[in-house]
């Protein structure tokens, strides 16, 4: 087959794809038992799509019932145009009407051991406080609030709370750095910071509240910083600045028990901002809107894990990405579901950890990534072995394509081969899974998502826009709207426009390289452009490029995903000092803690090569894809069009003395 330019970087996990022939088709039980079990929803999807969606809305409470379930003006969507709704209000306030007031809502497992069960009540109550905290501090209908927080359930909490009232918010996950906390407040516009005095992590406080600080001290939009306690004065103090800086304990017993009305809000009200990396330096702020977001993010959620009342769900993500946002706060939630969170390290205190939350609250529904999954194969299986795993019933995987022998694994040491597994696609501006099979319908095949979702029309394409024959790779498109959308860039709508619908006019391109084989299945071949996968976190090379450059001693840089048994890609660095630098041990070493200074250890580059000079093209551009064959040790692909050719040997053969 031939693969789309660019997608080499993850050629092992292609290459084991390629040769995938295994079908698991469901069992007879649990077809019979599935919430969707009959085949025929794909066609009647395909026939209607409009029909689909706006029957799939009815599982929300509208305070206003919508007209019209789309107006599209490529690249422009408006979905349940004219309805109105509230996200906290279909989240929880709903479920308090119904004798699921009772029921967990979340099941919180911190790092340290201690436990906290929320039930639905429980969780308005909480909700409610924090709305009226927000109003107290000046937040409004329209105010973006920026969330740097531990995975404690104050963070759902707050997000909820901030949807109440119509306040977007923006959620950074806990791993970014100062810079990157900041630049995103000052993108956003934000007026409120929540975080909190520590989170726990490998037996360590994350201090999250001297980040928020150095942060804030250059976001002119920012008013006030409220921060949760979570690990106490007596494990860390923090520092609170007058007039700036609050308690949210004291703020919330300062307010009392009080009910926020939930505000009633167009379905086109921004929910939330959320950045991802592109391929230029700056991240780009996803918006994402009320009512067709929760649409999709709800039906997915309860389809695709094929959720029952009485299951125990847990999705390992952290809330600070897109996956927390959909499958752990807002499907799960607005479909009343039990919702397991876990604050900290799957090895602390012991490697089991994850599979003893399993056993102790007697998960049924686990969600997680590949990375993860591979982690644990090389931790080995007699962890998952000390615990029982029986109550599983589904297993899923996101953030990346997982190679067969991760998923035989997932299936034979956690799932013991009861358990379907749905290796689910999608992406930050996709809000919601598009291509994934259906557990009571679908047999899957180890490493492909099978089928886009129905109601999902996708495509692959080769560089002039024609459909690719069978089992070769193209661009991954989507042909036509959904309702999770993203909706826009925050604040940049050309860039939208430009990034995802200009390359095959009026198509979603996702940036994802894929192919399909003889029966249709859609295998992901990792990204066709600049953007890394990093243990499913994405990085775009740019944004590491631009940091490295920031530093005094280096002139330029290059960088790109060398593929890695772990964590797919990893950051390898090409640099070139500025004259005069010795290259050394050290530099290397500063030049890392300087990446995550900017961005955060999850951009740390794992190698940093010195050269003289970087392979160029003669109008100047890196070539970047011939650093990655140096790096995976492939043949040299074309070096005509290059500026001076011997460049890239000199590379290569220093690349290789040092690989030794
Ligand atoms: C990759 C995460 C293969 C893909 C929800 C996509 C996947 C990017 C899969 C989005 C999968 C995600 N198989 N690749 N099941 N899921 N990806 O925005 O390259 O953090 O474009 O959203 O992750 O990453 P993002």
């Amino acid at each position: 087959m031939s693969a789309p330019q660019g997608s080499s970087e993850q050629s092992s996990t292609i290459d084991a794809l390629l040769q995938e022939t295994r079908r698991f088709p469901p069992s007879a039980e649990f077809t019979a038992n599935a919430n969707v079990r009959d085949p025929s929803v794909y066609q009647r999807a395909k026939d209607d799509p409009e029909g689909f969606w706006a029957e799939a809305a009815n599982r929300l409470d509208w305070f206003q019932r919508w007209e019209k379930v789309l107006e599209w003006d490529a690249p422009w969507a408006k979905w349940y145009v004219g309805g109105k709704l509230n996200a906290s209000y279909n989240a929880v306030d709903r479920h308090v009407k119904t004798w699921r007031r009772n029921k967990a809502a979340i099941i919180w497992e911190g790092e340290p051991g201690d436990s906290r069960v929320l039930t639905y009540r429980d969780l308005y109550r909480e909700v409610n406080t924090f709305a009226a905290v927000l109003k107290e501090l000046g937040v409004s209908k329209g105010d973006r609030v920026a969330f740097y927080m531990p995975m404690i359930p104050e963070l759902a909490i707050g997000l909820l709370a901030c949807a109440r009232i119509g306040a977007p918010h923006t959620v950074i996950f806990g791993g970014f750095s100062s810079e990157a906390l900041r630049d995103r407040c000052n993108d956003s516009g934000a007026k409120l910071v929540v975080t909190a005095d520590g989170g726990w992590r490998r037996g360590n406080v994350v201090p999250l509240k001297d980040t928020t600080d150095a942060a804030v001290a250059e976001t002119p939009t920012v008013e006030h910083v409220l921060v949760v306690q979570r690990v106490g004065p007596s494990v860390r103090e923090v520092t609170m600045q007058e007039g700036r800086d609050i308690w949210y304990h004291e703020m919330a017993a300062k307010v009392g028990r009080k009910i926020i009305e939930p505000e009633p809000l167009d379905s086109e009200h921004p929910l939330y901002i959320m950045y991802t990396s592109g391929t230029t330096g700056k991240p780009k702020g996803q918006l994402h809107t009320t009512g067709g977001y929760l649409v999709g993010a709800s039906l997915t959620h309860e389809w695709i894990f094929d959720l029952k009342e009485d299951d125990i769900y847990w999705c390992t993500a952290d809330i600070g990405w897109v996956t927390g946002h959909s499958y752990i706060v807002y499907g799960p939630f607005t479909n009343g579901a039990s919702v397991v969170m876990y604050e900290g390290a799957p090895d602390f205190p012991d490697k089991d950890r994850f599979w003893d939350i399993v056993e102790k609250y007697g998960v049924t529904i686990l969600y997680t990534a590949p990375t993860s999954i591979r982690t644990f194969m090389r931790w080995g299986e007699q962890y998952p072995a000390m615990h029982d795993l029986s109550t599983l019933r589904v297993m899923g995987t996101v953030g990346e394509p997982i190679n067969p022998e991760a998923w035989m694994w997932y299936n034979e040491h956690i799932g013991h081969g009861r358990a379907p597994i749905v290796d689910t696609w999608w992406q930050t501006e996709t809000g919601m899974i598009l291509i994934t099979p259906l557990p009571g319908i679908v047999a899957t095949k180890p490493g492909s998502g099978t089928f886009p979702f129905p109601g999902i029309e996708a495509d692959i394409l080769d560089e002039a826009g024609n459909p690719v024959p069978v089992n070769t790779g193209g661009n991954l498109v989507i042909k036509r709207p959904w309702p999770a959308m993203s909706r826009t860039i925050w604040g940049d709508p050309e860039r939208y426009k430009r990034t995802y619908w200009e390359r095959y006019p009026g198509l979603y391109l996702t940036g994802d390289g894929a192919r399909r084989d003889e029966d249709g299945y859609y295998w992901l071949l990792g990204r066709v452009d600049d953007v890394l996968n990093v243990s499913g976190h994405r990085i775009g090379t740019m944004e590491v490029e631009s940091a490295l450059v920031s530093h005094p001693a280096v002139a330029e840089a290059a960088v790109i995903g060398a593929s890695d048994p772990l964590t797919g890609q990893a950051i390898v660095a090409f640099v070139t000092p500025r004259s005069g630098q010795s290259p050394n041990d050290a530099l290397q070493a500063d030049l890392r803690e300087h990446v995550v200074k900017h961005i955060g250890a999850l951009a740390r580059p794992k190698k940093i090569y010195f050269t003289t000079e970087l392979p160029k093209t003669r109008s100047a551009k890196i070539m970047r894809r011939l650093l990655r064959d140096i790096a995976e040790g492939r043949v040299l692909g074309d070096t005509t069009t290059l500026l001076d050719p011997n460049i890239v040997s000199q590379i290569k053969e220093q690349y290789e003395s040092t690989e030794g």
